[in-house]
């Protein structure tokens, strides 16, 4: 039982990497109607650049988070979940981390690489890959839960029998 909540994300931890991804959500998500609301041969609004400037600054925030639990759980996750045979808390958490990636990556090539041409469908790329890693970890989370409270009911049992 105590190398189990050992693996609990840190309450602090947990807080950076919500506060991030909602402030990207945030900015991502109303930048997506600003910029496809216009006329495509108008101007990009002042909106839109702030809200892409805050998106900027949400991603370093969020990748120092990512940093923090790629040593506070990912690793011991991975460790864990194999010693349990947890196959699918293992699988889920591989795609949250596996689109994350991908996001971060189509990010980096809109910034630095992709030719206009890329743009528009690296940029939709970008905010699915995001969807998808939020969807994932709301299945990776709603398991976990599951094993925790499998594990109280089992603390339970034995109980009687513990001196
Ligand atoms: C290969 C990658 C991953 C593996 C092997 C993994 C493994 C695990 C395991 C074994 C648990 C159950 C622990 C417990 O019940 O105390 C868990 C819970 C959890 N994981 Fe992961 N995980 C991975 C990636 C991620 C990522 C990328 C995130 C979030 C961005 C994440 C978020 C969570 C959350 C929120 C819980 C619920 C437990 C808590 O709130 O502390 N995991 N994970
Ligand atoms: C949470 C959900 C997210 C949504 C809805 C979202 C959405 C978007 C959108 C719509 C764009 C503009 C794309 C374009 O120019 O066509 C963008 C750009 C960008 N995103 Fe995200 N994103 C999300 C998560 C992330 C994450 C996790 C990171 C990195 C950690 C990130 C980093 C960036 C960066 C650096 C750009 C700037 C690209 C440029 O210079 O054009 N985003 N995002």
């Amino acid at each position: 039982m105590r190398h189990h909540h050992a693996l609990k994300i840190p309450r602090w931890q947990k807080r950076w990497l919500y506060t991030g991804f909602a402030l990207l959500l945030l900015s991502g998500l109303p930048w997506l109607l600003l910029h496809y609301g216009r006329d495509a041969d108008a101007l990009p609004t002042t909106g839109e650049a702030w809200l892409m400037r805050l998106h900027g600054l949400a991603s370093m925030f969020c990748l120092l988070g990512l940093g923090m639990l790629t040593s506070s759980h990912l690793l011991p996750g991975w460790r864990l979940s194999g010693r349990m045979g947890w196959a699918q808390q293992r699988s889920t958490g591989l795609w949250v981390s596996v689109s994350l990636a991908l996001c971060v990556l189509l990010a980096y090539g809109l910034s630095y690489m992709f030719p206009e041409s890329l743009h528009a469908g690296a940029g939709w790329a970008h905010a699915g890959t995001a969807v998808m890693a939020l969807s994932s970890w709301w299945r990776h989370r709603r398991l976990a839960r599951r094993h925790v409270a499998a594990n109280v009911a089992a603390a339970r049992v034995q109980m009687p029998t513990r001196k």
